[in-house]
């Protein structure tokens, strides 16, 4: 039996397929022009959602954050293959990349798709708009092959931008989404569903290992978990719906005392977020038992009193998940110590946090599509 076991276990991992990410750092000083870009885009953002939402849920999901530390990958598209460094995300299901149609100059500093160059490329005329937290972008639908390592999608739908702002200091060419297909902004099968249908991949799970000290050695992992990325038990969470990586979570605690999210509330797990974000009012109270003091539009902290500051608890499924204050700080140019956390932009009518690369460094992630439910292990 031992053997029987090991011998699926190896046999497993060799059909993963590994995609090495590396950590990309975006400017902090350059925030406080994003936010202003921020701004313009919520009240802009209204009227895109009401247009090209398919359901009322959806609206939560675009306006999202991206800055300061951002894990891209590399992945080509096209015969012969271009390649484009994408980040992996699981909160949106689309993929889309700069395109040789986008004449803008906040296009040229990526690269871009040229579609005259691909003898498999094949164009619709649908078209369609996305805004996130840190920019937007509109664009068509064409078919591609899409290549992420060894996995082939061909006559794969995806994005071409031809209009595209917020994006231009961003390290990173495009955007592929992994979340589920119901919020498809472009209204296409996203490649995860693909290569699961086309039995591409032997498990419809993927994983995400986020290095915490070193710039590379991340990854994101297709068709099975490599166990060697995480210690201890991984603890399965289900999903509030499926449909969505959004989990229920029961509580957020610092010694033992509730902080935030009183009788529960929902956590959105988020690798396109580098940081964790909260309704604004709990921040506060979070930032207040710190003792973090506002400056600029970040609180700070002694960096000498990192090391005494407690842990912030997360409780996800009667499992306490904590967040040490190394990994909830950072220390910026200047020297001084801010808290990584920000106020989320959407007011949603349920309190909702989004879980972003701070918590997923300090616990590794798995997206398991085959029974709705996510994955969480300490990483090692
Ligand atoms: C992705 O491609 C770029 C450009 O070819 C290359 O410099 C980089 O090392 C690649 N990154 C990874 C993680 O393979
Ligand atoms: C494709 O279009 C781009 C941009 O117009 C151009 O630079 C390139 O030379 C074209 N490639 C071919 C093979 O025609
Ligand atoms: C464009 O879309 C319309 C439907 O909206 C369709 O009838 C037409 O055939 C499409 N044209 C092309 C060239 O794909
Ligand atoms: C999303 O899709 C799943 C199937 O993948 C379905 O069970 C679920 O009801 C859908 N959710 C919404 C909100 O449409």
């Amino acid at each position: 039996m031992k053997w029987l076991v090991l011998l699926g276990l190896v046999a497993f991992s060799e059909c993963i397929v590994k995609i090495p990410l590396t950590r990309v750092k975006i400017m902090r000083n350059t925030r406080s022009e994003k936010n202003m870009l921020n701004n313009f885009l919520k009240e802009h953002a209204y009227r895109l959602y009401q247009t090209s939402s398919p359901g009322s849920n959806i609206a939560t999901h675009p306006l999202r954050n991206m800055e300061d530390m951002v894990y891209v990958g590399n992945i080509t598209i096209g015969t012969p293959p271009q390649e484009f460094q994408v980040l992996f995300d699981t909160a949106s299901s689309d993929l889309w990349v700069p395109s040789i149609f986008c004449k803008h100059p906040t296009c040229s500093s990526h690269v871009l798709f040229r579609h005259n160059e691909s003898s498999t490329y094949r164009p619709t005329n649908k078209t369609f708009s996305i805004t996130y937290g840190s920019g937007s972008m509109k664009g068509f639908v064409a078919h591609d092959t899409v290549r992420i390592g060894d996995l082939v999608s061909t006559d794969q739908p995806f994005g071409l931008s031809v209009e595209q702002y917020g994006f231009e200091e961003m390290p990173l060419d495009g955007i592929l989404g992994l979340n589920y297909p119901n919020i498809s902004f472009i209204g296409a099968i996203p490649i995860f569903d693909n290569l699961k249908n086309q039995g591409a991949i032997s498990e419809p799970v993927f994983a995400f290992y986020l290095s915490k000290s070193k710039p590379e050695g991340s990854v994101v992992m297709f068709g099975g978990v490599d166990k060697s990325y995480y210690q201890g038990v991984l603890n399965w969470v289900p999903l509030k719906q499926a449909g969505d990586w959004r989990v229920h979570m029961d509580r957020i605690s610092m010694e033992g005392q509730t902080v935030a999210c009183y009788g529960g509330c929902e956590a959105l797990v988020d690798t396109g977020a580098s940081s964790i974000l909260g309704p604004r009012r709990l921040l506060n109270k979070i930032l207040r038992f710190l003792g973090a003091k506002p400056r600029g539009s970040e609180h700070y902290v002694s960096c000498s009193a990192v090391n005494t500051l407690p842990s912030i608890d997360f409780t996800i499924n009667a499992i306490n998940y904590p967040l040490p204050a190394q990994a909830y700080t950072i220390k910026d140019s200047t020297g001084d110590c801010f808290i990584n956390f920000e106020v989320n932009p959407v007011s949603t009518s349920t309190e909702t946090w989004i879980l972003g690369d701070v918590f997923l460094r300090q616990y590794f992630s798995v997206y398991d599509r085959g029974n709705d439910r996510i994955g969480l292990a300490q990483a090692v």
